[in-house]
């Protein structure tokens, strides 16, 4: 992904939206919802699935637990702390759809899965299945225990607009050998929004013996599901991309049964091996985070995961619906609109991703990421639940009057 230096000057942009732009039937539901979130006017923010920002009301007790914390200090830390992580521990076990002694709360995705990755007993030749759409942090620690234990990494490419779900079941199989001890796969794509159907992959693996780990960085609060659904063997996802936490809240699910011979990062024998808590033990810690996300869940179902997922597909297809109509644009999502919810991909035929969104921030004051890897060539688009439909219509607008060059 490209970084583009941000030098804007304060513009109140949104003031600009064209009078017919503003036609959405915005009922008050998402009205409030959007008042929640204090955004920058400078720009519309088309990429919240990097970190999207904490609505106030969370931020608000966020920024008073800090308060606290930072009060009772060693006092809070030697007391309430653990009975409130339980709580917490708890709390999400219950939304995520897992028994809280297969949870742990973790700093992010990369913390969760590098967990895994790092704590299996490799030998040399094991094989894991990934994709190289999956996430470059996550393909780079599978290419550390290669060069550490000779494990060998077998990738796949996802197609950008599979019609059924066999066809994407059949990719991983057709790589599966009898040295395959493991298959990666992202719940949703980052680059692309594709939702992979995580369940049939599971229990196509596990027929042949093969553990399934899942990437769910973008699913969690995003999408509804339950991980007790998914048959799958370990799970990770950040919390501050959907859930609306502070950054660096993280999760990571483990089956019961795999937790024994698990190694942990960090040395931990104050636990019984097939305690997940084994897994957790990274040090003093900014709890107030970890507390944070007692609020952002109260927050997220306030909302409803329902009606958030249908909010978010439904400015995905609004947008990318119109924008496939316009000469030259092509969409790297599927068509399908059950593959895929709020984060869609979309490309100009001739216009190189990172021009592409420098023009679409520097010309339109359009906020979003390139993404010229792997298959996919072309910006993310990431609405979130405070977006509306005038402000993609002004992204619209803009793409329209770059395809015409
Ligand atoms: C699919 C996927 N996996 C993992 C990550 C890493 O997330 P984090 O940086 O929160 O660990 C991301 C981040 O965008 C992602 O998109």
């Amino acid at each position: 992904m490209t970084a583009i230096p941000f030098t804007l000057k304060a513009k109140n942009i949104l003031a600009e939206i064209p009078q017919e732009f503003t036609n959405e039937k915005f009922d008050d539901f998402w009205l409030q919802i959007r008042n929640d979130y204090k955004l920058k006017p400078d720009y519309i923010n088309l990429e919240n699935g990097y970190f999207s920002m904490m609505a106030q009301p969370v931020l608000n007790k966020y920024l008073d637990d800090v308060r606290l914390i930072n009060t009772e200090a060693s006092y809070y830390m030697r007391t309430i702390q653990f009975e409130n992580k339980k709580k917490i521990n708890d709390r999400l076990a219950n939304l995520l759809g897992c028994s809280p002694e297969e949870l742990i709360i973790t700093r992010n995705t990369t913390e969760s899965l590098d967990t895994v990755i790092s704590g299996i007993d490799w030998k040399e030749g094991d094989e894991v299945i990934m994709a190289e759409q999956d996430y470059g942090s996550m393909l780079d620690m599978f290419k550390q225990q290669s060069k550490r234990y000779g494990l060998v990494q077998k990738i796949v490419s996802v197609p950008l607009d599979p019609k059924t779900d066999e066809e994407i079941v059949d990719l991983y199989e057709k790589s599966i050998t009898p040295k395959t001890r493991l298959i990666m796969i992202c719940h949703m794509i980052n680059i692309t929004g594709h939702i992979l159907p995580v369940k049939k992959i599971c229990d196509m693996a596990h027929a042949k013996g093969v553990e399934v780990m899942v990437d769910g960085a973008h699913a969690v609060a995003h999408i509804d599901f339950k991980i007790s659904e998914l048959n799958c063997d370990y799970y990770g996802s950040s919390l501050h991309k959907w859930l609306g936490t502070p950054m660096g809240a993280g999760i990571l699910f483990i089956r019961k049964e795999k937790i024994k011979t698990h190694w942990p990062i960090y040395g931990e024998f104050g636990f019984e091996e097939t305690d997940v808590r084994k897994l957790n033990h990274t040090g003093t810690h900014p709890v107030s985070t970890d507390i944070a996300i007692h609020h952002a869940i109260d927050y997220h179902e306030k909302i409803g995961i329902k009606r958030k997922e249908d909010r978010l597909r439904f400015l995905q297809t609004y947008w990318t619906g119109k924008a496939k109509k316009i000469k030259k644009v092509y969409i790297n999502t599927p068509a399908d609109p059950a593959r895929s919810c709020g984060i869609a991909n979309v490309g100009i035929e001739g216009v190189k991703p990172a021009d592409l969104s420098k023009i679409l921030l520097e010309k339109y004051k359009v906020w979003t990421v390139a993404i010229d890897t792997a298959n996919v060539h072309g910006v993310r688009i990431t609405p979130h639940v405070y977006t509306t439909t005038a402000e993609l219509d002004l992204f619209l607008k803009a793409l329209a009057e770059i395809a015409q060059g």
